[in-house]
């Protein structure tokens, strides 16, 4: 049989799959038991070369901690990176991603914008009069990202979120208390809900990935995203979009990745393409035992640095 790309990525996903078994699907949220351990979707998006998919790609699950990529490149495009990091630090985490030791290290902001307490104050400073039309904004935001207008809210994944959500309530709390947001706490968190229910597949994220990975400004319907600024999200993603396995992670893959608890996962390697992964079994860290594996063999046929 030729190799083509289509059946090396599909190729791939069967390689992969047995490490899934290793990894288990998040608990935490009803909804996502209905995920099955080995669900494994990939989308490469080349630009001008196109789209490579394979597994189940259009699968459709929620962003989760994924969004925390976007949420963050809307703030820095509204309010300046000086803004943005007077109220947050760019420093790798401590701990786990919704604990409050993230919170504060000498400077007194959140450790960074992926980590929960970091990701509230940001959800605090994105465009809208109002949490609602915040969410709508990072709604139209990604809609642009990835040219897809149907994108919306699990309003079913945002509610239950939004019960379970005692420890991002007291780091809402704790955040308000510092004067660290000003919008209502029960307000922000809904919002934050939302936003964290945004559904997606895979070529959605790997479409919005591939802005990511350009090289100068990108005009996305209208507005210009500064060269600087997807630079710099680029870069956080590196050393902080894996949690306590960040500082592993850019040693041994160095593709500049984000992760979310539904087993979203996102890559970026630059000027070149953007990756989508699907793959709800998570390892220890939480991060996508699927989604790690795609980067890593990636990062191993790629020649980059
Ligand atoms: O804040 C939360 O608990 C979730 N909605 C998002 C967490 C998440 O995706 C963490 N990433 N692995």
């Amino acid at each position: 049989m030729t190799v083509t790309a289509e059946n090396w990525l599909e190729g791939l996903v069967d390689e992969i799959r047995p490490a899934l078994y290793g990894g288990a699907v998040s608990g935490y949220l009803p909804e996502f038991e209905a995920a099955r351990v080995d669900d494994l979707a990939i989308a490469i998006d080349y630009g001008a070369d196109g789209i490579l998919t394979a597994g189940q790609c259009h699968s459709l699950f929620t962003a989760q901690s994924v969004v925390k990529v976007f949420t963050l490149l809307l703030a820095l495009h509204h309010r300046g990176e000086d803004y943005v990091f007077e109220r947050v630090g760019c420093d790798q985490g401590i701990g786990s991603y919704n604990s409050l030791e993230t919170f504060i290290r000498g400077s007194g902001v959140p450790v960074n914008p992926f980590v929960n307490a970091g990701a509230l104050v940001v959800v605090d400073m994105l465009p809208g009069s109002d949490p609602d039309s915040r969410v709508r904004n990072v709604v139209d935001f990604i809609r642009a990202l990835s040219g897809n207008t149907s994108i919306g809210v699990n309003t079913g994944v945002a509610r239950s979120e939004h019960t379970l959500a005692d420890r991002n309530r007291a780091l809402g709390y704790f955040l308000r208390s510092h004067r660290l947001i000003s919008t209502d706490v029960e307000e922000l968190l809904w919002a934050y809900c939302q936003m964290c229910a945004i559904e997606v597949d895979v070529v959605d994220l790997a479409r919005a990935a591939r802005v990511l990975a350009q090289a100068r400004d990108v005009v996305v319907e209208g507005q210009v995203l500064r060269a600087a600024h997807l630079r710099l999200v680029r870069r956080l993603m590196l050393f902080a979009g894996m949690y306590e396995a960040s500082g592993q992670y850019a040693c041994d893959v160095g593709i500049p990745a984000k992760c979310g608890v539904s087993g979203a996962t996102i890559g970026v390697v630059y000027q070149r393409m953007g990756i989508g992964v699907y793959g709800p079994a998570l390892d220890r860290s939480g991060n996508s035992v699927g989604g790690l594996r795609v980067l890593r063999q990636l990062s191993g046929t790629l020649d980059f640095d």
